[in-house]
């Protein structure tokens, strides 16, 4: 099997938490892609009944376009379940997110959610946090500033620029800027020491966020519950 079907082998597996009359929180990337085509395929072959909130524009265009019911997240009560990918899990299945530029709403989606799972292909599962870089996301202005002060810090901070040397914008209209660091040793510590940043909006560690992840593997995608 390659990548793309363990990861669409674990999106699949994912939707069978998903019940009737949830709502759910839709995250982003590859990996959720696949996850949304299956809730797709249940709303409009079995008749699933679910709203769902979304972590990006390019999901909900997705989710809308499949003609799952898509609620902004302000209207609704509570997220029973929130599905997202990962870019690295660790031993202790804290996280990295943000490769695809939407941690800030992917965070917020995932604490007011109930419960959080975590698609992925095996590719993913880490011992240590850091191979892949670290997101964050700064507001525009003053970001050079904001930049300055990273890299003041030996955090290795690059922006984030697309196929066409511009630099990417989130949903939110913010920049991005990763911190290449090889190693995450004390993931808290520096979550702690971004979020007391003046311009960093969010970063993409995820700390004690998911309940259970599932991995796409060559035989059935491997299931681990309760993991908080
Ligand atoms: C987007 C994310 C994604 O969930 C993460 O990058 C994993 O993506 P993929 O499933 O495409 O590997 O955090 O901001």
């Amino acid at each position: 099997m390659d990548q793309n079907e363990l990861k669409k082998a674990a999106g699949i597996r994912s939707v069978d938490f998903i019940k009737d009359g949830m709502t759910v929180g839709l995250g982003t990337g590859s990996t959720v892609y696949f996850m949304v085509e299956e809730l797709g395929r249940r709303v409009k072959e079995e008749g699933l009944n679910v709203q769902c909130v979304t972590t990006s524009d390019r999901t909900w265009d997705q989710a809308v376009g499949l003609g799952i019911k898509m609620l902004d997240v302000n209207a609704v009560n509570d997220i029973d379940l929130t599905i997202d990918g990962a870019d690295e899990i660790d031993d202790n299945y804290q996280g990295i997110k943000g490769g695809g530029a939407a941690h800030l709403k992917e965070k917020i989606v995932a604490l007011n959610s109930k419960q959080v799972i975590w698609i992925v292909d095996q590719s993913k599962i880490v011992n240590t946090l850091g191979k892949f870089p670290l997101p964050t996301e700064v507001i525009p202005f003053g970001s050079q500033k904001t930049f300055d002060v990273l890299e003041r810090e030996g955090l290795n901070p690059k922006f984030r620029k697309d196929d066409n040397g511009e630099l990417v914008r989130t949903d939110s209209n913010n920049f991005v800027i990763d911190l290449y660091l090889e190693k995450v040793e004390h993931p808290h510590l520096l979550a702690n020491y971004l979020d007391s940043i003046t311009g960093v909006v969010e970063h993409g560690l995820f700390l004690d966020m998911v309940n259970t992840v599932i991995i796409g593997n060559e035989d059935a995608p491997k299931v681990i519950e309760n993991v908080r």
